[in-house]
């Protein structure tokens, strides 16, 4: 029996196992991370993360061929696979602090691996990594162990949260890229095989070992990339009074560029795109091309911008001045169907409101209060630790209450402001809201999901991104703020 072994029991490691157990009853998968707080709940019925689906999938091979465990150094010792996919947080300090990914738990997950193994071992590649890792942890591996053969491959993963479980079971492509020798084209092999279960042979994509890293890098650039225009395009289109949405569709109607992810929003958020790009632009200076630096790095530049324009506007459009009001802050996930923060827009969003004095109100159907008031007080980049960090700023959260319900935090509110597009949020009775608002009551919708024509008979000011200006809003221009 094949023994798959996966360190790190995360967004990307947790799913990913679980469908390999599901597709793969002879291989016995067993999943570790140095969490026990996180292992603990992969064996609950609470899973440590909200996905659609997972739940049914674990049960159905969780203590089959399924497993999750603290014993790290056990499983992988047993392993004939073995997965890597630990945390990558951006480099705080030192050399390529902002940028540069933090290698420090890849590096410990290395030298683990070197020192516990007494058989051959294929060792993939899972979380993001910059190019030509797998040729460092390929040089940690063979320096600390001899007799044992190593092969390394990179096999990056391209599920997008919320829609993990589908993308996992029908992915448009599996990436693998091993070395261009006999034995790297067995390992290649050896994986190919896991995923040929359920995936069709013509998704299976081989390349050499830097490709493949690269690929994951362009791809998540490129996705950026289009809601970086699209988002761009919706400041011109508020400032000439074209609507986005339409100018979308038209765009995304050439087969050329597709009609998908096409959709203006209060910015990007996630665990990927931002920490992906900062990486690639890192690469690209260090290889001295400035100029294609700097034209990844303003995919970057125009989401900050986004958010801080979507502040700019609530602030404006409220008389110049937010202090002391009520805003309802809808949704703090990144996206909806998941309960992940990494990253997300509302965090830059809430502290920008926070900064002009605002009183929030947050609600979010799967975001616990806890994470959303740790978030608040957190430095940039010091999420994605495997012992979280401690917050840092805890002054911002006395101005802001954690919520049951979106009536809940729409009551008495002078604004409301739409960062997730929950479908729950389509189908609030608004005319409810409105009622129980102070006047004027406003809404900002930062993910397009609202009627707005429906809004302004109930006597809402609506500002949805990239949408033609409410009358209000246009003798209200946005004023540039400093950051
Ligand atoms: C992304 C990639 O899609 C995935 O392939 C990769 O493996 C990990 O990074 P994820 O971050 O989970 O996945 O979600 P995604 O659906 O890509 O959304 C990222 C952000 O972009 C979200 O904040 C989302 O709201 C935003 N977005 C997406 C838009 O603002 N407009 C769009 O049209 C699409
Ligand atoms: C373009 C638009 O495609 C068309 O929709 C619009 O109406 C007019 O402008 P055109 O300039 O005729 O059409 O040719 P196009 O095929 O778009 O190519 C433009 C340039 O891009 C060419 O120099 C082409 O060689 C180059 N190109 C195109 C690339 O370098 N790589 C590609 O993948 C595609
Ligand atoms: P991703 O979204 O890439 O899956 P996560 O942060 O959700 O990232 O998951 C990474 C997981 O890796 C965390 O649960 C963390 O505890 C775990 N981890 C980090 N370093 C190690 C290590 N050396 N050994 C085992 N697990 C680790």
């Amino acid at each position: 029996m094949v023994k798959i072994c996966c360190i790190g029991a995360g967004y990307v490691g947790g799913p990913t196992m679980a469908v390999i157990a599901l597709k793969c009853p002879k291989i016995l998968v067993t999943v570790v991370d140095i969490s026990i707080s996180r292992i603990t709940a992969w064996n609950s019925d609470q899973l440590p993360i909200y996905e659609p689906g997972l739940d049914e999938v674990v049960k159905q091979c969780r203590g089959k061929n399924l497993f999750f465990s603290t014993d790290v150094e056990k499983h992988v010792s047993e392993a004939d696979i073995i997965f890597v996919s630990v945390n990558t947080p951006t480099k705080t300090r030192g050399l390529g602090a902002g940028k540069a990914p933090e290698l420090t738990y890849w590096e410990s997950a290395a030298r683990m691996i070197a020192n516990v193994s007494t058989s051959n071992k294929i060792v993939v590649e899972k979380s993001t990594v910059p190019v030509k890792t797998a040729e460092a942890v390929e040089r940690i591996l063979t320096f600390n162990s001899s007799n044992i053969s190593y092969q390394i491959l990179s096999n990056p993963e391209f599920l997008a949260e919320g829609t993990a479980i589908q993308d996992l079971l029908n992915p448009d492509r599996v990436l693998i890229g091993g070395r261009e020798t006999p034995d790297g084209q067995k390992a290649v092999q050896a994986l190919k095989d896991v995923y040929s279960h359920w995936v069709p042979e013509d998704r299976i994509i081989t390349t050499n070992l830097w490709s493949a890293e690269l690929s994951k890098l362009a791809a998540n650039a490129f996705l950026a990339q289009r809601i970086s225009s699209v988002n761009a395009m919706s400041a011109l289109c508020e400032a000439t009074g074209a609507n986005v949405s339409q100018v979308s569709n038209a765009v995304g109607k050439d087969t050329r560029i597709g009609p998908k992810f096409l959709n203006a929003s209060v910015g990007f958020g996630g665990s990927c795109f931002q920490k992906d790009i900062l990486n690639l632009v890192y690469i690209c200076e260090c290889n001295g091309l400035t100029e294609v630096a700097k034209y990844w790095e303003q995919v970057i530049k125009v989401n900050d911008y986004q958010k801080n324009r979507f502040v700019n506007r609530v602030v404006s459009s409220m008389f110049n001045t937010v202090s002391g009001k009520k805003i309802a802050i809808l949704g703090f996930a990144f996206k909806k169907d998941t309960g992940d923060t990494r990253e997300t827009p509302a965090i830059d969003v809430c502290r920008g409101l926070l900064g002009d004095k605002a009183w929030l109100s947050i609600y979010d159907p799967q975001v616990a209060e806890d994470q959303i008031k740790k978030d608040l007080s957190m430095n940039k980049f010091d999420w994605d630790h495997p012992v979280h960090l401690q917050p840092s700023n805890t002054a911002a959260v006395n101005q802001v209450s954690i919520v049951g319900d979106a009536y809940e935090a729409t009551k008495d509110a002078h604004g409301i402001c739409i960062l997730t597009e929950w479908d729950e949020f389509k189908t609030l009775d608004f005319q409810k809201i409105f009622d129980n608002m102070k006047k004027p009551a406003f809404v900002f919708d930062g993910r397009n999901i609202v009627n707005v024509k429906k809004l302004r008979e109930i006597g809402f000011i609506v500002y949805s991104i990239g949408k033609p200006l409410d009358p209000w809003l246009k003798d209200t221009p946005a004023v540039t703020r400093d950051k």
